[in-house]
């Protein structure tokens, strides 16, 4: 399977952090934001990855990442003339994905989990989509999970609503059959005039082919101050607990 990752936006919640440079490229803590879903796709077993970026500073991540090579992909990139919603930048990796299924990634989403498992189980899915969803206590930031009453399959996705049915929330973590971009096609903008990823994923849940994971790690969306500095505090104690570093200040 082919993985596309959505390194888009203009990043305005993070300005003046953002103004010369793309959010992906931000550091959390001893690596570029952008490293940790690259690492996310790898470790899931998919290593031909598409980034997608906004036309500002997209030739930043270029620069950063190059080939892929030193992290053990293959990368190409391509460019989203305008934000006009995450569904908008997948319809870009249809020729990419070569009539397969995709994962997609949002350029902003550090996962602790190791995904293999989800990539796994989907390939064994007929067809459909699978989501990954993770418990929080702020689900009206996000897409939010109603399930139907045995709670074994997902009733609707809500996005950013303002009384939440459940506190299970939608990662940006998303894999699809190769239906989706005829899907895409067949979807309205939205009343803020964008193609919502929400609107997609209920298409699949109304033919009843979604299925989900839920995350057992952390899962962080590094894409507001207090989520960016959460991201390096989290990162930070990780890579000291692994290279055995005794801190005095933790
Ligand atoms: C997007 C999606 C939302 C999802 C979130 C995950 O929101 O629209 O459904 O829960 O990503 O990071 P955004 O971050 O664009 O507001």
């Amino acid at each position: 399977m082919k993985g596309v990752i959505l390194a888009g936006g203009s990043g305005t919640r993070l300005e003046p952090l953002t103004k010369v440079t793309n959010k992906q490229i931000l550091p959390v803590y001893n690596k570029p934001l952008i490293y940790y879903p690259i690492l996310t796709l790898r470790d899931a077993g998919i290593n031909q990855i598409l980034i997608i970026s906004g036309p500002g500073h997209a030739g930043q991540l270029l620069d950063l990442l190059g080939s892929g090579k030193k992290l053990g992909v293959d990368l190409i990139y391509d460019i989203q003339e305008e934000p006009r919603g995450i569904a908008h930048g997948l319809a870009i990796a249809e020729d990419f994905a070569d009539k397969g299924p995709v994962a997609l990634i949002l350029g902003d989403n550090i996962f602790e989990d190791n995904l293999k498992g989800a990539v796994m189980n989907f390939e064994k899915q007929e067809r459909g989509a699978k989501i990954i969803i993770k418990k929080v206590s702020d689900p009206e930031r996000f897409g939010v999970v109603k399930f139907n009453k045995k709670e074994d399959k997902i009733a609707k996705i809500i996005e950013k609503p303002k009384n939440p049915p459940t506190n299970w929330m939608v990662t940006g973590f998303y894999l699809y059959d190769n239906r989706v971009f005829d899907i895409i096609r067949s979807l309205n903008p939205s009343a803020r005039g964008e193609y919502e990823i929400t609107d997609l994923n209920n298409f699949y849940v109304q033919e009843g082919t979604m299925t989900f994971q839920k995350a057992k790690g952390r899962w962080i969306d590094a894409g507001t101050f207090d989520s960016l500095l959460e991201a390096n505090v989290f990162i930070a104690r990780k890579e000291r607990a692994k290279n055995n570093v005794i801190s005095n200040n933790e």
